[in-house]
This record gives C-alpha cells, structure tokens and sequence, in this order.
C-alpha cells in the first residue's frame, strides 16, 4: 500500500521528490483515527520555501485514487485512509486469476548464470556447501521469478595438485573394494594418510606432483582413476541432491577449464600484467589487495586461473546480465581478485560478476565443518531431521497416509528454511529442535499453515472461482496488505541477492493469516462466506509459491 500512496504522491508534486524519497517519509500514524498513512510535508516545505500547513492542503486538493478513500490535513502532515474494500477486490481478483503466476514478471530476455554448490570431489560435502546450495538455489528460483533465464552451474571441485596425491595414495595403499563400499570416507582416509607420511618422506610430494602432471597431459591410468574418483564422488552429492530436490544445467567443474586457461595466460602475458614474483606469474593489484597467482613456478594453475578461464567461457557462451557466485565469505578476497585481474584486462564485464557470500552454521557457537577430528556428514543432519519431523507428524497427525513423503518435505524443509530465514552475513545456529518447532519462525510452521489452509479448503470444496469478493473483517486487513507486498518482496530479494527476504515474508503472510483464522470462524454460512474463502485460497496460494522459490514443498496435510 506504501507503494501505491508513495506513487500518487510523487505524481501530484511533479518530481520535487523521488518515491523513493517519498516511501522513506511516509509514516504510520500513531493512532488508528488519524488514518493508515501520513506524509509529513516538511522536507518538502523547505526546498519549495512555503509553509508545511499550507502545501499539505494544496496536495492533499489534488490527490485522487481508488484505493484512497479520504485524505486530510493535520498541521504539516497529509493523512491518508485507505480504501480497504477496493484494495481487498484488486488483491484477491488478482491473485485468484493469475495464480502461481501472481508477482511472475514477464521474460525479460536477459540471462543470469548461478556458480553454487560446487563440492569438492572425494571430500565430503560440507555444511559450507550446504548453505551455498540452498542460497544459491532460492537464488535461481528468484531470479527465474523476476523473469530471467537462469543457467544453474555446480562448479566442481575437481581439479587440483591434490588430485595428484590421492592418485599415489591410492597406488600405494588403496583398496578398490573399500572406496566402492564408501567412497568419499576412503578418498579422505588416503588423502590424510598421504599428508602423514609425506611428512617423512618428501619424495612423495613429488611424485604427487609427476602424477598430476601425468593427469594433466591426459595420461591415461592417471585419467581413469580420477574419473573414478569422480564418479563415485557424485553419487554420493547426487543423493544429497535429490534429497534437496535441486538440479543444475551444468556439472562442468574445474577440470572442464584445463584446456582453456592457456589462452587465458596468453592474453594476461600479452597485456603485460604478468609480473615475475618468487618464480610464480602473478598479476598486481592495487595496494590494497595481494597479487592474484596465475601460474606456479613449474607452470602449474590455480584455483583462481580457473575461475578466471571459466568467467571467460561464461562470458562467450551465455552473456549474462550477471553471473553470482554464492560461495562462503572466506573467499572474498579470492573473488575481489579474480574480478579486479579482468578488469585490469579491460573487460567492462567484469562489473557483472557478483560475489554473493555467506556466513558459517554453527553449532554451539562453534563452527560445524569438524568436531574433535570427525567429520559431520550433511546426509546424517537430513536423515535426522527428517527422523524429527516423523515423530512430530505421528505425534499430531497419526492416521496421516503418506507419512514417510511428508516427514521428508518437513524435515528437508526445516533445513533449508533454518539456512534462509535471516540474513546471508550472519553465521547461523544449527538446532534441531529449534529448526523443527511448529510455533516458532521455522519452515514447518509456515508449512502447518498452509496444509491447514488447504484442508479448510478440501473441507468446504472451494472450486468457485468467479465469485463476487465482498468485505472481509478488519482482521484480514494485515494478511490482504501482505498478500499486495508479494511482488515487491520477490524483487527486492533479487535485488539485494537474498532469499531471506522471501523468507520473512512468508513468516509475516503465516502469522497474519493466523491471527485472522484465530478470530475469524471462516465456515459459517453467510453472504462472505465465499469471499473468506477466497481469500483463503489466496494466502495458501501466495504461501506455496514462496515456499517453492525457497526450495521448500508445501504438504497438504502433515
Ligand atoms: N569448490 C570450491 C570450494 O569448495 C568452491 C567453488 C566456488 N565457485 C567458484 N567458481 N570458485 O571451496
């Protein structure tokens, strides 16, 4: 609604301020008679140098718009009742004929890449990775929303000097029967051993080294095993995929660059941004940021000539309006210089590539990743939650058939809403219980809300969809006002790169609705009956869909 008045006020004073300016002035008023919005009128009296009395009445003569029904004057301020019945009838008409389709902008033709998840072969698959999948996920959903076409790219881990050491490890002391049995278990258990005996016995760094470089140059025995690596690596993140329901378009990791760095190089040596330091190619920065590393001293590339080679390919094939990278906030410096080094080469694209970081799950206070030396393995907290969210539903729902498919999309949903609720920046505590509390602002409450919304519906066999809305009770004034705001938060979380918005917003949707559901008996036959209904149908509608843009399934009846 602040959308709205802010809009007419801007068209009524011609440009002295933006909506922008305008939506930031406007205020609610302290008490309800006063009206639903005020516009204080003093920034405005002192650029036009008259008095604040008198402009507002000259603003308030002009003002005219359906959804507002009276305007008055009161010393500077403007005070603006709101049509609540006509904002009512446009909401719900609008909801009901464009369905999951409300606050769908049309195709812009422009294309967005998302680099997220991106695991690293035979290494678990971190709680890190788990936040930039699911950030990165809502993020593409998002996006898909605001009408972009979405290239979805899990750039993988798997490329690397350490590449070069598990293919050792495994000639010297692997078993092919173990890494079958569990794979990324037994790569880890090879990779430390390899780092505890290289201790003693340098020789092997360098034979770790003569095997990546045989890796390189496409060897074949070096080039087999580490597709085998490979594989069994990602049916492990497959499950985990699955699991999340979450695809991509693209599993082109970073050995998919390995022959496309070399051009790479070449242009940086020929724009004479390549400095000699302890041996290595490096590109200098400005003072503020350290060199970024090209190539080592026996021409070996690195994590950043990757990413370098690969915003190249991305550039050529997709050209994207922007490409994001959801990756942890330790690795910021790593992108401020991969970014700075294509500038520096003259790219004006370079403005379009957007790190999108995040802070740490923690648990206890403490970060997650490692407890006294064993590793938390992500399956185990979804099988856990999942677990939890069964002995909630059994507990409350016992006769429900589709007991296991429910606890799976609670506890599954749990998670991931838990990741999204609040700001990326912020570290997260990682509770079950917490995560899993049917009242408190998790997923699962906005989840009850919605399957309780859809058996109020199944019960008075809703499927009329032309009716006539007539009012509804105060009540469902916040919820209709919310249910407006849908479009505005959709874009702003694209804007700022951050699905919590979408997240709060469908906290605040469920608790409105269920403040109006506590004072409202919706079924009782009188002529609004239908109209509740209606509305009804319009949350549930408006929740699923956010739901979905968080990669969370909405149940039915849990
Ligand atoms: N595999 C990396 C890691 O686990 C993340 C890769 C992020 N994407 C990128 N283009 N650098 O740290």
């Amino acid at each position: 609604m602040i959308q709205t008045v802010a809009k007419v006020l801007e068209q009524t004073i011609e440009g002295e301020l933006t909506t922008v300016e305008i939506t930031a002035l406007l205020e609610k008023p302290k008490h309800q008679h006063l009206g639903d919005l005020a516009f204080p009128c003093f920034t405005l009296a002192k650029k036009m140098k008259q008095a604040p009395q008198q402009i507002a009445q000259s603003i308030a003569e002009k003002i005219e718009h359906p959804f507002i029904q009276d305007v008055q004057v009161v010393g500077g301020y403007i005070n603006f009742f709101v049509n609540q019945s006509a904002v009512t009838q446009q909401v719900l008409i609008s909801i009901r004929d464009s369905g999951d389709n409300y606050a769908q902008a049309e195709n812009n033709g422009q294309r967005v890449v998302i680099d997220f998840s991106s695991p690293n072969i035979a290494k678990p698959f971190s709680m890190g990775h788990l936040r930039s999948t699911v950030i990165g996920n809502a993020l593409a959903n998002i996006a898909q929303k605001n009408g972009y076409e979405v290239v979805r790219i899990n750039h993988l881990g798997d490329w690397g000097t350490q590449f070069g050491k598990l293919i050792v490890a495994y000639l010297l002391w692997g078993s092919k029967e173990a890494i079958e049995e569990a794979p990324i278990q037994e790569l880890l258990k090879l990779y430390v051993k390899f780092h505890d005996e290289a201790e003693q016995d340098e020789a092997l760094n360098d034979k770790a080294r003569a095997a990546f470089k045989a890796l390189e140059d496409q060897d074949a025995e070096a080039t087999a095993l580490w597709e085998w690596f490979k594989n069994v690596s990602l049916v492990e993140f497959r499950g985990i995929y699955e699991q999340l329901s979450i695809e991509f378009d693209s599993l082109e990791g970073e050995a998919f660059y390995n022959d496309k760095m070399q051009t790479v190089v070449e242009e940086l040596h020929a724009k004479q941004l390549l400095t000699v330091s302890d041996g290595a190619n490096v590109v200098e920065l400005d003072d503020e940021m350290p060199p970024c590393l090209i190539t080592k001293q026996d021409g070996a590339t690195l994590y950043a000539t990757r990413d370098l080679a690969a915003a190249f390919y991305r550039q050529k094939h997709y050209r994207p309006e922007k490409i994001f990278y959801v990756v942890g906030n330790e690795q910021t410096l790593h992108f401020k210089q991969f970014f700075k080094v294509i500038d520096k080469m003259g790219y004006s694209w370079a403005k379009r590539l957007q790190h999108v970081p995040f802070g740490m799950i923690l648990k206890d206070g403490k970060k997650m990743s490692t407890r006294k030396g064993r590793v938390i393995l992500l399956k185990d907290v979804l099988d856990e939650a999942v677990q939890t969210a069964k002995q909630n539903i059994k507990d409350k729902n016992p006769t429900l058939s589709n007991i296991e498919e429910v606890a799976q999309q609670v506890g599954v949903g749990a998670v991931i809403f838990n990741d999204l609720k609040n700001f990326r920046m912020n570290d997260i505590e990682f509770s079950l219980e917490q995560m899993m509390n049917f009242e408190g602002e998790t997923g699962p409450y906005v989840q009850y809300t919605y399957a309780r919304i859809s058996s109020l519906l199944e019960k008075a066999q809703f499927t009329s969809f032309n009716l006539e809305v007539t009012d509804l009770e105060e009540q469902a004034w916040p919820a209709i006002l919310c249910l407006q705001d849908y479009p505005k938060a959709v874009k702003e979380a694209y804007e700022q790169a951050d699905p919590s918005i979408i997240a709060k917003y469908v906290l605040q949707l469920a608790r409105a609705f269920n403040k109006y559901y506590g004072h409202t008996k919706i079924l009782v036959e009188d002529s609004a009956k239908e109209s509740r209904l209606l509305f009804c149908y319009c949350v549930a509608t408006v929740l699923e869909d956010g739901l979905k843009l968080l990669g969370l399934k909405a149940p039915r009846d849990m």
